[in-house]
Formats: structure tokens, C-alpha cells, sequence
């Protein structure tokens, strides 16, 4: 059995709805280990290190911008398939239609702006969570 890890962001959002701790909570409450915690600010740089997959897409300039709005809560869970398991947890990409139940379907709706303000990342794959723990938390 594997331990895996993730790489958690709670978005300017969520740090200024003052949802961090809900939102932890559930990620703890489902069994999840909380191995790193930090409040950030992001730089563009960092931001487009971590967007790098997006360059070019007509949200990838709102999405950053949104990203250095305001801090962010940067967090590593631990456990086994906690990846596809916190991506669970987090809900689909829009939250207009994140099913309830979920992180994104129960804090989050369409405010009609550019970027969807969705509350949460999480990394989608073991390569991703590798690359990004080492953007936010370096080695
Ligand atoms: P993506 O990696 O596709 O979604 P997820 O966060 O569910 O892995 O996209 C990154 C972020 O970009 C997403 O959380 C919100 C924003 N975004 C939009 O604003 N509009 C879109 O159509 C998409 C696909 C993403
Ligand atoms: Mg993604």
C-alpha cells in the first residue's frame, strides 16, 4: 500500500469567504493527513509555473490574476489515493454544477465573471502532485 500525496490550494476565494477551516475540515474529516499548511501569496512566477497547462486558453490571464487577488492556503494531504480522492471531495470544475455534497457544490456558484471561482485546486495526477508540491513547497 502506498502513501500517496497531493497538493491542496484553497483560492483567494475561499481565504476571503473565511472557509479555510471548513474546508480543511472536510479534507481531515474524510480521513486525509494534513502534512504541510501555509498561507501565501503567490507570485505571477509561481502562478505560472503551476498554470503551465493552461498558457493560451481565453481563462488562463483571468485565472492568474485571480490567483494573485488575494492569498492563498497551500496545503500537502497524505493517504492512500488521497489524489483522486480530494479531486472527489473538491467536485467538478464549475461549481454552478459541482454536485451538492462536494467542496465546489456546496461554497461555490457562477458570480458571471471570466474565471470560474471555484475555492479549491487540487493536483489530478501523481506527476502533477510531484511537479506542484515542489512549486509551493519546494524539495
Ligand atoms: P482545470 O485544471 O481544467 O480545472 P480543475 O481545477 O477542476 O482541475 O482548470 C483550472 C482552473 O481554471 C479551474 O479550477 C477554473 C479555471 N477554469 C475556468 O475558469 N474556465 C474553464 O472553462 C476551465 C476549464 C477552467
Ligand atoms: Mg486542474
Amino acid at each position: 500500500m502506498s502513501i500517496e500525496r497531493t497538493l491542496v490550494l484553497i483560492k483567494p476565494d475561499g481565504v476571503a469567504r473565511n472557509l479555510s477551516g471548513s474546508i480543511l475540515a472536510r479534507i481531515e474529516s474524510k480521513g486525509y493527513v494534513l502534512a504541510e499548511l501555509k498561507k501565501v501569496n503567490a507570485t505571477r512566477d509561481l502562478l505560472e509555473q503551476h498554470y503551465e497547462e493552461h498558457v493560451g486558453k481565453p481563462f488562463y490571464e483571468p485565472l492568474v490574476e485571480f490567483m494573485l487577488s488575494g492569498p492563498v492556503v497551500a496545503a500537502i494531504f497524505e493517504g492512500h489515493r488521497v489524489i483522486e480522492g480530494f479531486r472527489s471531495l473538491a467536485g467538478t470544475t464549475d461549481p454552478t454544477t459541482a454536485a451538492p455534497g462536494t467542496i465546489r457544490g456546496d461554497f461555490g456558484r457562477d458570480w458571471g465573471l471570466a474565471v470560474q471561482q471555484n475555492l479549491v485546486h487540487g493536483s489530478d495526477s501523481a506527476d502533477s502532485a510531484e511537479r506542484e508540491i515542489k512549486i509551493w513547497f519546494g524539495e
